[in-house]
């Protein structure tokens, strides 16, 4: 059995990687953390584990990649960035649901991040871990930075354009819109139901830190820099996440070609759906899966594409793929765990 640490086990995406893991028949939790909750049995803070796990929250130290094969990381970021070179220095490798070693630019990071990033040698050889675009990197990394909720859905909604003369990528703009639990189980005030309840609201318009994300990995797969306009909105729902994304067409084309090469390009990848044209992406279907659900439009009289693209944060948004990430690092089924529908209602 792999054994596995999950360091902030009492937040919503370490929780989610708790439930999923609890299933996942090759692995052993060993060690799960919480400051708040440290000495106190996961199934007395959290009954739904009740008969799933005799473990008790402790506190995080460096030690704890001593005692795992994996560890997750389900920590606000900045949290573990300075402890995470120690961490590796042993045979532990890490998963890292946070944002610090996302940005392959130092500067970058500290820009958007407002932090001084100290751990250059270790942000080289991080492994941005989307899966679809970096599997064969993925599988020998010994630090994985798993994606974000929002660049998740709006990347690969638009790779597939990328390669392509067929868009003008100077015109991208993605309109995204995710349930309250993407920002965390912390208190908030703009997260409190009668903030956020019966609200739709736009926030960190052209500022929110997932746009240098987008930016990198588009830029990458272009081959030059590209820039996105990206704009987050929350909605008054607990989980799922939809990315509605514009972009111009340098050349009239038909739907049913559009669709051919997104079923093309993704044709081996068992988390993206393509939809059939005609239907757009529908959180309601993939909450509580692993999945992205990525409907396809041509507005002709405009000359616009429009991708419509739906993750649940928690699941493809996190905890999800951070256990794809998983299975790929260690050689076994990368769907374990994982091969389940969405729940709907
Ligand atoms: N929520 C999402 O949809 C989502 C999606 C993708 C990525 N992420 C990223 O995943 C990470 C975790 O997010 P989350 O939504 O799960 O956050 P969360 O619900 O606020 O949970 C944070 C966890 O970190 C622990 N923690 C907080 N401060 C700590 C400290 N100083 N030392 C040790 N442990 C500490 C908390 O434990 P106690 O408070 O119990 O001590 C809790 O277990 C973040 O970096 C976030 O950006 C989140």
């Amino acid at each position: 059995m792999v054994k596995v640490a999950i360091a902030g086990a009492s937040g919503y995406t370490g929780l989610e990687l708790l439930r999923l893991l609890t299933i996942h028949p090759e692995v052993e939790i060993t060690t799960v953390t919480s400051e708040k909750h440290q000495g106190q049995k996961v199934a007395d803070v959290f009954p739904s584990f009740s008969g799933f796990s005799d473990l008790q929250f402790t506190s995080l130290t460096v030690s704890i990649a001593n005692e795992c094969d994996i560890l997750f990381l389900a920590l606000p970021h900045t949290t573990a960035m300075n402890q995470v070179p120690d961490f590796l220095e042993g045979s532990c490798r890490v998963v890292d649901l946070s944002a610090d070693y996302r940005l392959k630019s130092q500067e970058t990071f500290e820009q958007w991040y407002s932090f001084s990033h100290q751990q250059k040698e270790t942000l080289d050889k991080a492994v941005y871990g989307l899966p679809e675009l970096h599997r064969k990197s993925i599988r020998s990394a010994k630090l994985v930075a798993n994606p974000g909720c929002y660049p998740t859905s709006v990347i690969l909604a638009l790779a597939p354009l990328v390669a392509t003369d067929w868009v003008d990528l100077e015109s991208i703009i993605a309109d995204s819109k995710s349930g309250v639990s993407g920002a965390g189980r912390k208190l908030s005030i703009n997260t409190q139901f009668a903030e956020c309840n019966e609200a739709v609201s736009a926030y960190a318009l052209g500022t929110h830190r997932h746009t240098p994300e987008i930016e990198q990995e588009i830029s990458a797969l272009a081959g030059r820099e590209i820039r996105v306009t990206f704009s987050p909105h929350l909605m008054p729902m607990t989980r799922g996440l939809l990315s509605t994304i514009y972009i111009n067409l340098t050349k009239d084309m038909e739907l049913e070609e559009l669709g051919k090469h997104y079923r093309e390009f993704y044709k081996n990848e068992p988390f993206v759906r393509i939809l059939n044209l005609g239907t757009f992406a529908n959180t309601h279907y993939v909450v509580s899966s692993n999945f992205c659900d990525i409907g396809l439009q041509i507005d002709s009289r405009n000359r616009r594409i429009i991708i419509t693209s739906a993750i649940d944060n928690l699941v493809k948004g996190a905890a999800g793929q951070a256990i794809q990430n998983m299975n790929i690092m260690l050689g076994i089924d990368e769907k374990t765990a994982l091969d389940s529908p969405g729940m709907f209602p």
